[in-house]
């Protein structure tokens, strides 16, 4: 059941997908001023327990926001429009709020409205009560964020790659844009929005929506106009300001960074039209116009975010020979599973990422070939398995992928049994089904839910209603039920190719018994194959086991951030000392969690030789990385956690 009409909705949105830009330089859609509110889904499953909102009272359907960004304060503040859609006898509409400075909350006409801020949760925040008078449609609200909003960090010029401007960029996903933006901050609380960006002149603001005017500068400040026309889950409102140049990379897309580093990722990501193309094959119509990306400072927490139109990279993926490009394909399939179909609430969370993670093999398939493809099941597999055991093993519940999340963080949820159990569920369905029937299915999947939120149960629906069809014997082998709700792999799993590594598990073998590749096997590996080598010996090697390896491939250091990771893993796990050096570089080099995050906590869980090396790099890599990562690793109690300052690097 549906609060609001659907089929007004997709009549406005087929006209939204007909109007496609094709303009260079991120240029304006059209405002559409009759653009359909979102549904929003009314069953128990669909309860975001993640959100304060109650939206089928009252929920906010447009935000424009008008907002100075304060380098010095590390402020962003101004004003937020939300337009909003109630039930006539609505008394208050509750948003999300994490630690907003508020200055005052009127109507449209300016008219002061009550508002209350309730008790704060650690994970959730607090919500933000607005009393509602009966003619209430909008609201404006006056604010700042906190100095140490999660959802955003702020670089200075040192911490950048030109060491000339200060940066600043935002992570929305899970349940952080709350820290900056009033709004109800729930994925199945689809929002359109617009934003007036003031900085500093000579920066350029860049965000997840086309630009709605050519930027103006005047009196010391550049103005930056954009504006979605699309709903959206509000974890997808995202910028980043800094010292931006832009390279085009094809008609529809192209890459924003620091100039020192535009070459370098231009030519890295030049696949990447071919990767849309293969995307809509598989897909359906790209319905977002332009897809750019902007390759932020090292300290961005993760590989990508799938932000519309613009995808935020890590530049770690930058390894000179396009070998970790997967990473674009997967931020590029979000654009259908994640942003146009989203998880209604983060229990769901598998059908963004596992979908995704089907769907990138899928891409890299196109591009790269099935033996390319092959592999990387296979390496996913590894992970999903890997993933089962640091959750308990089969029968732990957090290795289900429709999670129970009561009283956590969604960031609890953030595994590879989300991505890699879910990628290898769709892929054992496809094989059961055959591709054809499949794919027909998938590219059907989004187009009847395109901008909706969506449950695990509306998935099961769905493919009952359009796959199954009431073949009895199909419904068995697929065991649908058991993938989502039970623990652990069913037995219908569709296996990996035990061939796609032939020659890698070969060596892994002859490795146990003495023998290593020579110098010239290894340089004509893919990085794939270095990958699955390095993660398939046994955890605690001999220490000359490695210095042997490090000798051979200069391991420590290797310029392919990946190969160094799953090296320094070794390393951290043989306490093996040479490597203490790279180990050190690496982890103040860059911020992303991945990486960082089980280097330090396998460290800090080593009580006689790991620890006293985490506590010292902690102490020094600490002020580099974002919010989000921070947060997580404070745990480990290395130190650091007090100080109000988290932010500023010296
Ligand atoms: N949407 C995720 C990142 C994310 C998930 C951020 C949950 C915050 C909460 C993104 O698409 C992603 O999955 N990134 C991966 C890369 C990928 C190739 C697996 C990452 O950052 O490692
Ligand atoms: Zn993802």
């Amino acid at each position: 059941m549906k609060l609001w009409s659907r089929a007004a909705m997709l009549a406005a949105m087929m006209m939204l997908a007909a109007c496609r830009v094709s303009d260079q330089d991120n240029a304006a859609q059209p405002a559409n001023e009759t653009a359909a509110i979102a549904p929003i889904l009314a069953t128990p499953d669909a309860n975001d327990i993640h959100s304060f909102a109650r939206p089928l009272e009252a929920r906010v359907h447009h935000v424009a926001l008008d907002l100075t960004v304060d380098f010095d304060a590390k402020r962003i503040g101004g004003t937020a429009i939300l337009d909003i859609d109630r039930k006539p006898d609505a008394k208050e509409i509750v948003l999300d709020d994490k630690g907003l400075e508020i200055e005052s909350v009127t109507d449209g006409s300016g008219k002061a409205l009550a508002f209350k801020v309730g008790a704060k949760d650690e994970n959730l925040g607090s919500p933000l009560a607005i009393a509602l008078a009966p003619d209430t449609r909008r609201i404006a609200i006056r604010y700042k964020s906190a100095p140490g909003a999660e959802a955003l960090q702020w670089l200075t010029p040192e911490q950048t790659a030109g060491k000339k401007h200060p940066y600043l960029f935002s992570q929305g996903q899970a349940i952080l844009n709350r820290t900056w933006i009033p709004t109800q901050d729930s994925p199945g609380i689809r929002q359109s929005w617009e934003a007036t960006i003031r900085v500093p002149a000579g920066l350029t603001a860049v965000m997840s929506a086309p630009r709605s005017a050519e930027p103006i500068t005047q009196g010391g400040e550049s103005v930056f106009k954009f504006r979605m026309d699309n709903s959206v889950p509000p974890y997808l409102i995202a910028m980043a300001v800094g010292d931006l140049e832009f390279e085009p990379l094809g008609p529809r897309s192209g890459v924003w960074t620091e100039p020192a580093m535009l070459k370098a990722a231009a030519a890295e990501l030049a696949d990447t039209e071919r990767m849309i193309d293969a995307a809509e094959k598989l897909y359906g119509p790209y319905r977002w116009g332009r897809y750019d990306m902007v390759v932020l400072p090292p300290s961005f927490p993760f590989g990508g975010m799938e932000n519309p139109t613009l995808t935020f990279l890590t530049p770690t993926f930058i390894a000179g020979d396009k070998s970790l490009t997967s990473l674009i394909a997967h931020e590029l399939a979000h654009s259908w599973s994640g942003n146009l179909a989203t998880n209604a609430t983060w229990a769901d969370f598998w059908l963004n990422e596992g979908m995704t993670t089907y769907a990138t093999t899928r891409i890299v398939e196109a591009v790269y070939g099935p033996k390319v493809a092959a592999q990387q099941v296979a390496l996913g597999h590894d992970a999903m398995n890997a993933a089962i055991v640091d959750n308990g093993g089969p029968s732990g519940p957090d290795t289900r992928l429709h999670l129970d999340l009561k009283g956590r963080s969604p960031d609890d949820g953030l595994t590879d049994i989300a991505y890699e159990k879910g990628a290898a569920f769709l892929r054992t369905i496809e094989v059961a089904v055959g591709r054809e029937r499949f794919d027909a299915w998938l590219k059907g999947w989004f187009s009847r839910h395109m901008f909706e939120p969506v449950t695990t149960s509306i998935f099961l629906a769905d493919i009952r209603d359009n796959l199954i069809k009431g073949d009895s014997g199909l419904e068995t082998k697929l065991a649908l039920d058991q993938w989502v709700s039970q623990p652990g792999i069913p037995a219908n799993l569709a296996p990996a190719d035990p061939q796609a590594f032939a020659e890698v598990d070969g060596a892994v073998t002859a490795f146990k018994n003495g023998a290593q590749p020579s110098p010239e096997v290894w340089k004509r590996w893919t990085t794939d194959e270095k990958l699955r080598f390095l993660t398939r010996l046994d955890k605690k090697q001999p220490t000359a086991r490695l210095a042997s390896l490090d000798r051979a491939y200069g391991l420590a250091n290797a310029g392919n951030n990946e190969v160094r990771f799953a090296f320094l893993t070794l390393a951290v796990a043989a306490r093996y000392d040479p490597a203490i050096p790279a180990l050190e570089q690496f982890l103040l080099m860059q911020g992303r969690r991945k990486f960082v995050r089980p280097l330090i906590t396998a460290l800090a869980t080593d009580a006689t030789w790991g620890r006293p090396i985490a506590t010292r790099v902690y102490a020094r890599a600490r002020p580099l990385y974002h919010p989000v990562t921070i947060r997580d690793l404070d745990k480990l109690g290395l130190g650091g956690a007090v100080t109000g300052q988290v932010l500023t690097a010296k």
